[in-house]
């Protein structure tokens, strides 16, 4: 079966099986089924933050849980539960007209609401953690259904207890507890850019979210368009003295303060070693934002791998920074 249209990278390669599970049974079934016949299984949402280095050689599960409904909803609040299937940004825009606050800085990531604890998506000063109470897993082993809290979650900087131990937990659905009345958040530096001198209590979670979608279109390719797994690396953390170090060579280098560390802009990076708008005849580097890369015309997952270690690279050699990637490689190279 074609995996081209399930990756948002659009890159071509094949699962030698390939099933869609609507619910938790089904999902067992099919994990059953993969065991029985010695079949790697490959849980796949939307398919926008992983790269196919080659065919997937055994059985890919597509998650099309769907549903979504509240709990505990009172004065201040509610808690939103996401079945894993739901599309991520019509929950944002569905929470956001509801005049829920919590993820309205999240508009318009690509995937699926049960991949967002993964990478602990994260945008415009939020990440998914901020708001996230619980999930609920299928452990791989035991098959048992889990409750898994936050706390529980190992969440960081595009990280999370899913990354660390892949392969060990299914994500069900996802709880997140949002609020009526808490303040938004536009201290991000594009948002305060878009709303001005506007009063942040003049504002209403849509409004906040319509300029977040608004920043993304401007600075962000859509998948649809030119296919892409948005920022291909991520923010690398130094510590001081690097930092300093670096600094005195290049001023201008642009920087975010991380606990006791720093964290630096791939982008900036990416940017001034002279990639940005770079294309060969397949693949190339965002000409508006240079941490994305782009499947400009038939180019294969192992083009944008060998583009983004020439982009690796050459970041080393100017800047003695190491770049990590930030989706995940599957299939067989
Ligand atoms: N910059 C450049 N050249 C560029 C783009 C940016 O020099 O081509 C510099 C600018 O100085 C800019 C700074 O880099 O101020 C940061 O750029 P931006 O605000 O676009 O954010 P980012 O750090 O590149 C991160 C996330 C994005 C998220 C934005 C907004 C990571 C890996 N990426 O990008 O997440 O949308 O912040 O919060 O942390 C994703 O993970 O797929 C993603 C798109």
């Amino acid at each position: 079966a074609s995996l081209q249209r399930l990756n948002t990278l659009a890159v071509p390669a094949t699962a030698r099986y390939l099933v869609e599970v609507e619910n938790a049974v089904q999902l067992k079934q099919a994990l059953c089924w993969a065991d029985d016949h010695e079949q790697s299984v490959l849980v796949l949402g939307g398919g926008s933050n992983l790269v196919f280095a080659g065919d997937y050689p055994g059985l890919v599960i597509l998650m099309a849980l769907r549903g979504r409904s509240w709990e505990r909803v009172d004065d201040h609040g509610a808690v939103l539960v996401l079945k894993a299937g739901e599309n991520w940004h019509e929950a944002v825009l569905y929470a956001a007209r509801s005049g829920y606050r919590g993820i309205e800085n999240l508009a318009l990531i690509p995937g699926t609401a049960g991949a967002a604890p993964v990478q602990n998506i994260g945008a415009y000063g939020t990440e998914l953690c901020d708001c996230l109470e619980s999930v609920t897993v299928l452990n791989r082993q035991t098959l048992e259904v889990e409750n898994l809290p936050a706390s529980a979650c190992e969440f960081g900087y595009r990280d999370s207890l899913f990354k660390h131990r892949p392969g060990c937990y299914i994500i069900l659905e996802i709880r997140l507890r949002l609020s009526r009345d808490a303040s938004l958040n536009i201290g991000y530096r594009d948002l305060q850019d878009y709303f001005g001198d506007v009063n942040e209590a003049e504002l209403t979670p849509l409004a906040v979210a319509e300029a977040v979608m608004a920043v993304r279109h401007r600075k962000l390719p859509d998948p649809a368009v030119l296919p892409n797994v948005g920022s291909f690396f991520k923010n690398p953390v130094i510590g001081l003295t690097q930092f300093r170090g670096l600094q005195a060579r290049f001023p201008d280098v642009v920087s975010y303060p991380a606990d006791s560390q720093v964290k630096l802009a791939a982008a900036w990076l990416i940017d001034q070693a002279g990639w940005k708008g770079f294309r060969n005849s397949r693949v190339g580097v965002h000409n508006r934002q240079a941490l994305v890369l782009i499947n400009h015309s038939g180019g294969t997952g192992q083009d944008v791998l060998s583009l983004a270690d020439d982009v690796r690279q050459s970041v080393l050699e100017k800047f003695g920074v190491e770049l990590e990637m930030e989706p995940g490689i599957v299939g067989n190279a």
